[in-house]
């Protein structure tokens, strides 16, 4: 296999495989926060998450999601298909938290009356500003069809992930999602771990995700840990 790296991410590197259909994820050992301005390494960190995402995106595809992950190769590198990315980060919530509840000033905890989807373009020089439909169908970056299909396919996987949660007694708060194309089809890429959504002990209200980091809460780690092996069943 080839290792050419094609891109080098806060939490993993993206390289080249002798497949040209197909890439090899590393996960790293890097923590970020508050767009890459904290990070650390954290020993342990990237085998977690790529357990954790590998866990979770095994169970979307048994329940007819479409997603990039072909396999895993090691506890930390997943083989993945090439996709053209949709440059844009798409937050489902179910509760109020996080940028929502400063942004209106509410307190967090609140179960939304219906899941709310946002979208963000993805940019780190401009940190990520929200983006409206329109302003992604204007600015070509997917299409009105596609845009209805991200929605769909977002409250279709929240459904899933919120059934799965709840029988281990975690409530998920939000989290965020990012699409491909490949062959004239959208599909799920990149990851889903507690870096990338909150969860919340339905007895204690702990948070179990990278807040522990992002307000020097709890060990990350550790937290981590908890999270994979209440999926895994060893509560
Ligand atoms: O910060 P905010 O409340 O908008 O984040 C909503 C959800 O999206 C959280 O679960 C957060 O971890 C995730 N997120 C992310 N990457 C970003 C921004 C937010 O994974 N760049």
């Amino acid at each position: 296999m080839s290792d050419k790296l094609i891109y080098s991410g806060k939490a993993k590197d993206v390289f080249a495989t002798d497949n040209d259909s197909e890439l090899l994820i590393v996960y790293k050992d890097q923590a970020t926060a508050f767009n890459g301005v904290r990070k650390e390494q954290i020993p342990g960190k990237g085998k977690l998450n790529c357990q954790i995402s590998s866990y979770i995106f095994e169970y979307l595809i048994e329940n007819g999601i479409t997603t990039h992950l072909v396999k895993n190769v090691s506890d930390h590198e997943q083989l993945v298909l090439k996709t053209e990315l949709i440059p844009v980060e798409v937050v489902l919530r179910n509760k109020i938290a996080g940028s929502f509840a400063k942004k209106f000033d509410l307190e967090a905890g609140k179960n939304l009356a219906k899941p709310i989807i946002e979208f963000y373009y993805k940019s780190d020089a401009l940190n990520d500003p929200f983006i409206n439909d329109d302003q992604i169908e204007s600015l070509e970056i997917a299409s009105g069809d596609e845009l209805d299909y991200i929605k769909k396919q977002t409250l279709k996987i929240n459904d899933l992930l919120v059934a799965l949660f709840n029988k281990d007694d975690l409530d998920l708060v939000d989290f965020k999602l990012e699409f491909g194309r490949v062959d004239g089809q959208i599909i799920l890429i990149d990851e889903f771990s507690p870096d990338n959504c909150r969860l919340w002990d339905k007895s204690t209200h702990q948070s179990l995700d990278k807040d522990v980091f992002r307000k020097d809460e709890a060990d990350l780690v550790e937290t981590y840990k908890k999270v994979l092996n209440r999926l895994e069943g060893a509560k």
